[in-house]
């Protein structure tokens, strides 16, 4: 034991309250030449103050929705605004408040507030919360400090993986937006334990959704340990958050605009978004996504590429996950159409008006097209087609029907 092992052992003994033991467990994150540490833990709010007090922030913005105030991220506030100056931004709850009015709203409000360049935003919330906290702060003063609490499955082991910034447009989702480093990303695991059960199978869609992409090691983890309950305690959630983020960093570390290889995170998104926009915030992100991946199986095994086993795979993997392959009340074929045309993936490669530029696999972490942009032009009759067997309860009638 060295001199200064042995001093800090008795510090420990005389004054155990002086020195600061972080509980919690690091990972780097890399995006090309940039990197981010994350530090994640359970019941760990005092760590996330310490991480938080050490940034020396002028002042601290704490960006959250009405649900995570009133649950955590009031008191979370509480405890900055001991150590440090702070302010605490409350938005309305769901993805209308991704929007560019909401971004300016904030940005004067806290310049008003008096938040210089030396300030954080600190987004504690869901995906929703940390797009319009992260895109106010890429803006503010052409980009100052942003922390990441996240509070939901998706946002932990996903969306804090990612530097896009961005809010809707009445046209699409995430038309709008900019890329933004976060200085550090703190996860508290058991925040996550008040989700309702929908948005933890809509993070866990997210999950099963880089599983067949990139990471295929995940698959027999998610085949054994999927919860149609969604019930998980918080070491499973760790297993869970590490492995969303690792396999999100196989790919980011060489494409951190997520404009070549990194395309492929996008599995499952050109008709999940449609979905989400047409359901008008009724239905989780995850879910919509789960849905598009099954349209994207289904179009790539009815072009030949994806074998059935692996369309089936598809479906039982969010089967097991809770989800109904049904599109959402209110939600119609029509309606979902008129949006995918307006896809965020247009321009990338040509498309003719009756195409779209979708992520089809030829099987599990074997991304069809260009190994640098794997996009494919489908028909839309395809996909639309697709959807109607698929997703209006036709496949479960036409089974029906031929058990008579
Ligand atoms: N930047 C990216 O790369 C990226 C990646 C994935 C998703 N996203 C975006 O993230 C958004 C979806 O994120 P989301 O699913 O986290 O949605 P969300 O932020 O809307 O959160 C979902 C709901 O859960 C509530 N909530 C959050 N934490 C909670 C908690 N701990 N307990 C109880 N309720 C809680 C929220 O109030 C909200 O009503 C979409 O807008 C999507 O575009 C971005």
């Amino acid at each position: 034991m060295s001199w200064w092992d042995l001093m800090v052992d008795v510090l420990d003994v005389v004054m155990p309250l002086k020195r600061w033991k972080c509980s919690m467990r690091n990972l780097q994150l890399r995006f090309e030449n940039e990197c981010c540490p994350v530090w994640i833990g359970a019941r760990c709010v005092d760590d996330v103050i310490f991480k938080l007090c050490e940034l020396d922030a002028s002042s601290y913005h704490v960006v959250t929705d009405k649900t995570v105030s009133r649950l955590h991220a009031s008191g979370l506030f509480e405890r900055i605004a001991a150590k440090a100056p702070a302010r605490l931004w409350v938005a309305d709850d769901g993805e209308s408040t991704k929007s560019i009015g909401m971004v300016e709203h904030l940005a004067q409000e806290m310049v008003r507030a008096g938040i210089d360049r030396r300030g954080a935003i600190v987004a504690v919330g869901g995906g929703v919360i940390g797009n319009l906290a992260g895109l106010t702060a890429a803006l503010l003063f052409r980009g100052i400090r942003l922390v990441h609490v996240p509070t939901t499955l998706i946002a932990a082991a996903d969306s804090v993986a990612s530097l896009k910034q961005a809010v809707n447009l009445p046209q699409g989702k995430n038309l709008l937006g900019c890329f933004h480093t976060p200085t550090s990303i703190l996860i508290d695991l058991n925040f996550l334990q008040t989700l309702p059960v929908a948005q933890m199978r809509s993070g866990m869609c997210e999950m099963i959704k880089n599983a067949l992409t990139v990471a295929t090691e995940n698959i027999p983890l998610l085949e054994d340990g999927l919860k149609p309950a969604a019930n998980y305690s918080n070491a499973e959630l760790m297993s869970i958050v590490e492995a969303g983020l690792l396999a999100k960093q196989k790919i980011m570390v060489g494409d951190k605009c997520e404009r070549g290889q990194a395309i492929v995170f996008e599995y499952g998104h050109t008709v999940g978004h449609a979905i989400e926009l047409a359901a008008n915030g009724r239905v989780p992100h995850g879910e919509a996504v789960g849905l598009g991946m099954i349209v994207a199986a289904e179009v790539a095994g009815r072009l030949g590429r994806l074998s059935e086993v692996d369309v089936q795979l598809h479906h039982r993997l969010l089967k097991r996950n809770g989800l109904t392959a049904l599109l959402p009340p209110g939600v119609t074929v029509a309606a979902a159409m008129a949006l995918l045309r307006m896809d965020n993936k247009r321009g990338y490669v040509s498309a003719s008006p009756d195409q779209v530029a979708m992520i089809l696999l030829a099987g599990p972490g074997i991304p069809c097209g260009p190994a640098d942009r794997p996009l494919t032009l489908v028909d839309l009759s395809l996909v639309q087609s697709c959807i109607e067997a698929h997703l209006t309860g036709g496949a479960n009638v036409a089974l029906e029907e031929s058990r008579l």
